[in-house]
């Protein structure tokens, strides 16, 4: 008998799900002769009833899906089903409606593609269907534990770096010191990537606790020197150590990069420009490595299904798409290695990181 599979994309979207919907597609049809049921909006779609859910059709998938970004089913980083926000302001446990979702559309399987949080809700809500679960790790964050590399990860780096190439000529042509915002929640892997690939001055990441002072000490070394320009990238959670008095009321917090800037032009005379990336990270046409990890991972996720196997997570480690038990990634974080090579590179570059010790 032919069977089923569903996928569905959860959490933020990012470059290369449409990749990875395809690569699950076409491996199912060809691989195994299964048949592909996409799953609209994340768990969103198994909340409505009939269940937002579609047949996907492999000759559909041509290579204009690979290259496209965004996820042509939809996501939801919201509306976790075990405390659903209610119209009343109340919050309800609606898993058992996914769970009945699911077992009216006649799975065999199914595949999750998401970050950390969204892989440990999905594993929680199919449990008690019985199924086996794949996950597929993405993020631009790549923070998800034990996978060198998560889908979209590299067109964010790609995307920084470019607006980094682009900051250059501008902040060189008016003097100014230019501060480039990124994105990654709480880890700093998009900004020591882009910094490095785009020749920063400074890089600011949650891992290294850094202070103002220092990166006002750094930028005036390099005027010094004769440079009248610098850029400076920020991850969006790098707080920072400043003992100043009124740290309490004057923090980064959100908002950072525009912080930064005003910090910056304060205590150095120079003018400074912040610019703040946002989801321009995420939206982008998917670079060939995202593309390429999403096809390899879409694939070996149908793999484990097909060998009868669950409640794991496909993973690209030291050039190898492997699997691991999801009970080895929820509940935990790849942040950037303060001593890692990524780091020690910055270092050797003379990038400034602020550091507070
Ligand atoms: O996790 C991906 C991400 O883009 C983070 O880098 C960022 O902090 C967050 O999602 C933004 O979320 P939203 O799309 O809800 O604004």
């Amino acid at each position: 008998m032919t069977k089923r599979i569903g996928i569905l994309t959860s959490g933020g979207d990012c470059a290369g799900l449409n990749a990875v919907i395809r690569a699950v597609t076409l491996r199912a049809h060809y691989g195994y002769g299964w048949k592909t049921i996409g799953i609209g909006y994340g768990t969103l779609g198994l909340l409505e009833r009939p269940a937002n859910a579609r047949e996907l059709e492999p000759a559909r998938l041509d290579a204009a899906l690979a290259h496209r970004g965004g996820t042509f089913l939809g996501s939801t980083n919201r509306g976790d089903p075990f405390a659903f926000a209610m119209p009343d302001g109340s919050l309800r446990d609606r898993s058992g409606e996914v769970a009945d979702a699911i077992r009216a559309l006649r799975l065999d399987g199914l595949v999750g593609v998401g970050g950390d949080g969204s892989l440990a809700i999905l594993r929680r809500l199919f449990a008690p269907t019985g199924l086996p679960f794949v996950g597929v790790p993405k993020t631009i964050d790549n923070d998800v534990a034990n996978t060198e590399r998560a889908v979209g990860y590299s067109t964010a780096v790609a995307i920084a770096t470019e607006a980094l190439d682009r900051l250059q000529p501008t902040g060189a042509s008016h003097d100014r010191i230019m501060v480039l915002e990124v994105m990654g929640r709480d880890a700093g892997h998009i900004a020591i990537a882009a910094g490095i690939a785009g020749g920063a001055d400074v890089v600011l990441i949650p891992e290294v606790r850094w202070r103002l002072d220092r990166v006002v000490g750094h930028i005036a070394g390099l005027r010094a020197e004769g440079r009248t320009s610098a850029l400076v990238v920020v991850a969006e959670a790098a707080g920072q150590s400043d003992e100043a008095a009124d740290a309490a009321t004057d923090a980064p917090g959100r908002g950072v990069g525009e912080w930064l800037a005003q910090r910056l032009a304060r205590t150095t005379g120079a003018e400074a420009r912040a610019t703040v990336l946002g989801h321009v990270q995420r939206g982008a046409e998917p670079t060939a490595e995202d593309r390429l990890l999403a096809s390899a991972l879409g694939v070996h996720a149908v793999d484990v299904l097909a060998e009868g196997r669950g409640d794991r997570m496909v993973a690209w480690w030291n050039r190898q798409v492997i699997d691991v038990p999801l009970d080895e990634v929820v509940g935990r974080s790849h942040t950037v290695d303060p001593d890692g090579a990524l780091v020690r590179t910055a270092r050797a570059l003379g990038i400034c990181l602020g550091d507070a010790a």
